[in-house]
């Protein structure tokens, strides 16, 4: 098992930004059982989040990294061990929640609840993973457990500002196909978040750099380390000339800033 990361962050790390917390998503890796291994869509996934955590680790001072699902592309447990090297090169504190495409209960044997843990306390914000990954399925379902826990601590715990990471877009997208394997549910589910602590939701699945409000939440889909969909095309349509990530400024007053980062890449990678 990866070492446990120790995450004790009482403010922001560079100084310059007090009662401001940095938070990195990363998503949708989809790293192949081989290490050399090619996409369908003719990426070569490692060298690509490989190139990513070099610029995390030389352009970016985050106090946690949070990967939101499909890791692996197959779920196999050697893309899992890589993946732990890779994050691991990182000088960050990072956390991973399982995707359709993985295979959650290799990701738990792996990781140890210490790395898929269901909450993260960063300075004031309390942030929720919650798995959505259902075998067999391409789209999500809210684990029951990690729901009903959400919803307990929205109703019992002080009010702090909460963010909720899942895989799953649980919004419209405006993208016919991609709605149909999101969360199901998601619209519903959103409601209830009307009205609570919950500032922020983020997702992956989407492999697109996507914003939108609803009832007064913010809901945010990172783009893939990999490979983008093209939002709005009645079928899939694959992007490969970049890949990103996403940064979320929280401050303790439970505003949040977000913004896309992308990576050009060359042929051949
Ligand atoms: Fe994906």
């Amino acid at each position: 098992m990866p070492e446990m990361p120790d995450l004790d962050v009482t403010r922001g790390r560079d100084g310059s930004e007090a009662g401001c917390f940095h938070l990195i998503q990363i998503s949708d890796s989809h790293l192949t059982a081989d290490p050399d291994g090619w996409l369908k869509a003719g990426v070569r996934p490692e060298a690509r989040l490989a190139r990513i955590c070099s610029a995390l680790v030389e352009e970016a001072t985050p106090d946690c990294l949070l990967v939101t699902g499909d890791l692996a592309h197959d779920g196999a447990l050697d893309s899992y061990r890589r993946l732990a090297r890779l994050l691991a090169g990182t000088p960050l504190p990072w956390y991973v929640l399982a995707g359709n495409h993985d295979d959650e209960r290799t990701m738990r044997g792996f990781f140890g609840e210490s790395l898929m843990p269901r909450r993260i306390q960063l300075g004031p914000w309390r942030i929720v993973l919650l798995n959505t990954a259902w075998p067999g399925h391409v789209d999500g379902r809210i684990d029951s457990r990690d729901g009903v826990a959400l919803m307990e601590a929205l109703v019992n715990e002080p009010p702090v500002p909460t963010l909720v990471a899942l895989h799953h877009p649980p919004v419209a997208t405006g993208t016919a196909w991609l709605d149909a394997i999101g969360l199901a549910g998601g619209d519903q589910w959103a409601k209830q978040l009307t009205d609570t602590p919950v500032r922020g939701v983020l997702f992956g699945h989407i492999h697109a750099a996507f914003e939108t409000v609803v009832g007064g939440i913010r809901y945010y889909g990172a783009p893939s380390s990999a490979m983008q969909f093209v939002l709005g095309r009645p079928d899939l349509v694959i992007e490969t000339a970049w890949g990103g990530w996403r940064s979320y400024r929280l401050w303790s007053d439970g505003r949040i800033d977000s913004r896309v980062h992308q990576i050009e890449f060359e042929e051949g990678i």
